[in-house]
C-alpha cells in the first residue's frame, strides 16, 4: 500500500491556512487542519475531501487546548507540521501609541503559541519530515523598512525561537522552514495586499514540498529564497 503524506496544518479556517488545506489535499497528502471555531468554508473542503481531510479544534493560545489535541493525536505520524496562525493588531501604531495589550497578544499568538506547539508535537514528526512555521518577510531584522514594527517585531521573535529550536537539535535530520509568504490579500494582508492567495499557495506549496526531506533550518520565502535573518 503506497504511504499517503500527512500533514497537520495549525490555523486553517481561512486565509493561507484554509488555501494551504486545499493545495493539499488537492495533492494526495492526508491533511489534518485545525480551527479555532467552526469554520464554514472548511467544512465545504471537508465535503470535497471526504477522505484524505480531518478536521481538529485548537486554539494555540490555550495550553488545555493544545495538550487536548496533542492526546487526540497521540499515535499519529506526521510528515510535516505546519503552524500558520497568526493576528495582526495596531499595525500602523508604534510602541508610544498601541495599546500594550496588543502587543502582547501578538507575542503570545504569533511567537510563544507556535513555539510552544512546535514543541509540544514534533514527536510526532517523522524523522526526514519537515517542521513548518509562517513567519513573514517582516521578521527579517535586517530587511527592515518601518513596517508594521509591533507586528514585526512578533514574526522576529519567532523567527529566533525557532533558530534555538533548530540549535538546539544539531542531529535532527529534519527540514526546519521559517517561511515568508509575500504580502497577500487576505483579512490580514487586506485589499491593499500585493498578490492573491491563488498565485500564491501553489508556490508556497511547491517550495514545502522540494524542501521536505531536506535536513536543517532556513528562513524561505515562496520561490525557495533564503531571506537574511
Ligand atoms: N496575508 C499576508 O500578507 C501575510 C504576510 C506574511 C505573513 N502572514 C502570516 O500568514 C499567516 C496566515 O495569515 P492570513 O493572512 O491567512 O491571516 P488571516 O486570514 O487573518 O487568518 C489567520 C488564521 O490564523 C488563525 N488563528 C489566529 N489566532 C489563532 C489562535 N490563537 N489559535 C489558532 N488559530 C488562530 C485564524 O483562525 P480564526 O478564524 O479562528 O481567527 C485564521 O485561520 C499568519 O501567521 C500571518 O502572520 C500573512
Amino acid at each position: 500500500m503506497n504511504h499517503k503524506n500527512s500533514i497537520l496544518i495549525v490555523g486553517a479556517s481561512r486565509g493561507l491556512g484554509l488555501a494551504l488545506a486545499e493545495e493539499f489535499c488537492t495533492r494526495g497528502w492526508h491533511v489534518i487542519a485545525t480551527v479555532r471555531s467552526p469554520s464554514p468554508a472548511l467544512a465545504d473542503l471537508k465535503k470535497r475531501f471526504p477522505a484524505t481531510l480531518q478536521e481538529e479544534q485548537v486554539d494555540i493560545a490555550n495550553e488545555a487546548s493544545v495538550r487536548a489535541l496533542r492526546d487526540r493525536l497521540d499515535g499519529h505520524r506526521l510528515d510535516m507540521l505546519f503552524v500558520n496562525a497568526g493576528i495582526a493588531k495596531s499595525i500602523t501604531s508604534s510602541a508610544s501609541t498601541a495599546p500594550e495589550r496588543d502587543f502582547v497578544d501578538m507575542m503570545l499568538v504569533n511567537a510563544f503559541s507556535p513555539m510552544r506547539f512546535i514543541e509540544l508535537f514534533e514527536s510526532l514528526v517523522a524523522p526526514h519530515g519537515t517542521i513548518g512555521a509562517m513567519s513573514s518577510e517582516l521578521g527579517s531584522i535586517t530587511n527592515n523598512g518601518g513596517f508594521w514594527d509591533l507586528y514585526a517585531s512578533t514574526k522576529a521573535a519567532l523567527n529566533m525561537l525557532m533558530k534555538c529550536f533548530a540549535s538546539r537539535r544539531p542531529d535532527d535530520r529534519r527540514a526546519i522552514l521559517v517561511v515568508a509568504p509575500g504580502w497577500i490579500k487576505t483579512d490580514m494582508g487586506g485589499d491593499e495586499a500585493t498578490y492573491t492567495i491563488e498565485e500564491t499557495i501553489p508556490l508556497l506549496v511547491d517550495m514545502l514540498e522540494k524542501n521536505h526531506g531536506r535536513p536543517g533550518l532556513r528562513y524561505v520565502d515562496r520561490f525557495d529564497n533564503t531571506l537574511p535573518w
